[in-house]
């Protein structure tokens, strides 16, 4: 699954994503600048955030409620395209995502 990140400086990097793994870990594994991902995925940092800027052919999974509520409390201004990376796990269906890394996760 190809996700495109659009780090701070503006440059592009794309990640091939294994079925499964969600868009922070593998982030984090690539040493991405931007994407801290503090907690490990349990949804308690808010240190993933991302802007979605162009989804693939597939839909995002849903926010759900938990979320929807940490969302409130990312560092960077909060966005209706404002998602944690850590909720999306990557499937065939998301290739072709482009997120945007926010100017600051803490
Ligand atoms: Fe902590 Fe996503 S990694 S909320």
């Amino acid at each position: 699954t190809d996700v495109t990140f659009i780090l701070r400086d503006g440059s592009r990097r794309t990640l091939d994503i294994a079925e499964g793994t969600s868009v922070m870990q593998a982030a984090v594994m690539e040493n991405l600048k931007g994407i801290d991902g503090e907690c490990g995925g349990c949804l308690s940092c808010a240190t993933c955030h991302v802007y979605v800027e162009a989804i693939g052919t597939g839909a995002l999974p849903p926010m759900d409620e938990e979320e929807n509520a940490l969302l409130d409390g990312v560092a960077a201004e909060r966005r209706p395209e404002s998602r944690l990376s850590c909720q999306i796990l990557a499937t065939p269906g998301l290739s072709g995502l482009v997120l945007r890394v926010p100017e600051r996760q803490v």
